[in-house]
């Protein structure tokens, strides 16, 4: 997506060639700050305190950490110290498992002194798959947006979206933002309703930045306001990425997403799911067997912004990370392969 009017990834290998620039989405969008990450210390680090995240930008992330760590010591004692390490940064988005596994995979037969750099190459292939999954998945939804504005040509196409599933959640397009950036360009009229996302606001934050960046229509609202606006007639769709979707079709994303799909049930709105098949997770049978994320409750007790950072109440609070979506409240899945209406 664009960046300061050019087409840049959200993550890319340094000049070197040894390390790789992430952008500090912990700024974001008051400051637009690129760092290094030269070891897979810095990989697991950049994960876990979330200055890179959404869940195939945290695998391809994470695929590099390994290449990192490989560079250094090729040996099966490292590679598994790594492997692990990297592993245990988030626990909820399958696509951490997927990524360092499949780097694995690659570099388990080779001798010790040739893994680096074939473990660097399997990551530069899982960045350049993940920009062309989001690019089919946006072909898919650009089709699906076409008839959904057919249905009410005189006004724009009213999608609301949840947390960040963007160009800054993966390598480029973003999964959730695929279909929008591709209608938009295509001269469809689309405005996105932006949740702010509490209690990080990744969707006030980043999905607002994006959308800005590439000249989208969009409103941000409180998290509350969804199911007045689906009852009132001002949502013709609701999008949102995923971190995992189970064998059932159980989809785990961003907490709050479970309301959206709940309100979208009782008032007619179809509820999508956007993912690429390194989302999907046919081991585990359904969203009761995920792992769900308790992140310190320091996120909700204070907010950030520009600025700083100030408390907005005096009690503890809680803090799960994702919920459960049960698959009867989706519409359809939004894959690479097309619209599916079960998994
Ligand atoms: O905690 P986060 O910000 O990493 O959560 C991210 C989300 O919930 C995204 O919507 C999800 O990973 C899909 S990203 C294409």
């Amino acid at each position: 997506m664009k960046l300061d009017g050019t087409h840049q990834r959200s993550i890319r290998r340094t000049s070197d060639g040894k390390g790789v620039c992430i952008l500090d989405q912990r700024e974001l969008p008051w400051t637009v700050k690129w760092v290094e990450l030269r070891h897979a210390h810095d990989a697991e680090v950049a994960i876990r305190e979330m200055w890179t995240r959404g869940a195939p930008l945290i695998g391809a992330t994470a695929a590099y950490g390994l290449a990192m760590a490989l560079a250094e010591d090729g040996s099966d004692a490292a590679l598994d110290r790594a492997h692990a390490q990297l592993l245990a940064a988030r626990p909820t988005a399958v696509n951490l498992k997927w990524a360092l596994d499949t780097v694995l995979a690659t570099v388990r037969p080779l001798p010790a002194a040739e893994r680096g750099a074939a473990a660097f190459a399997r990551a530069d292939a899982i960045c350049d798959e993940d920009v062309a999954l989001n690019q089919a998945i946006g072909a898919h939804g650009l089709a699906l947006f076409r008839d959904l504005h057919a249905k009410n040509p005189d006004r724009a196409l009213n999608v609301l979206t949840h947390c960040n599933a963007g160009w800054l959640a993966t390598v480029d397009y973003g999964t959730a933002t695929a279909p929008i950036y591709l209608a938009h360009d295509a001269g469809i009229p689309v405005h996105v309703w932006v949740d702010e996302t509490r209690p990080r606001n990744q969707g006030a934050l980043l999905t607002a930045f994006e959308l800005a960046g590439h000249g989208v229509p969009h409103t941000v609202i409180a998290d509350n306001a969804g199911g007045h606006l689906m009852m009132t007639g001002q949502v013709d769709a609701v999008i949102v990425g995923t971190d995992r979707v189970t064998a059932n079709g159980d989809v785990c994303n961003k907490i709050g997403t479970y309301l959206k799909a709940l309100a979208a049930k009782d008032n007619g709105v179809p509820f999508y799911v956007a993912l690429p098949y390194t989302t999907f997770d046919a081991a585990t049978a359904t969203g009761a067997d995920i792992p769900i994320e308790e992140r310190s409750g320091a996120e909700v007790t204070h907010v950030s912004g520009e600025g700083g950072s100030i408390r907005v109440t005096a009690s503890n609070a809680a803090n799960p990370a994702f919920d459960v979506t049960p698959a009867r409240l989706v519409t359809g899945y939004l894959t690479e392969r097309g619209l599916l209406a079960s998994i």
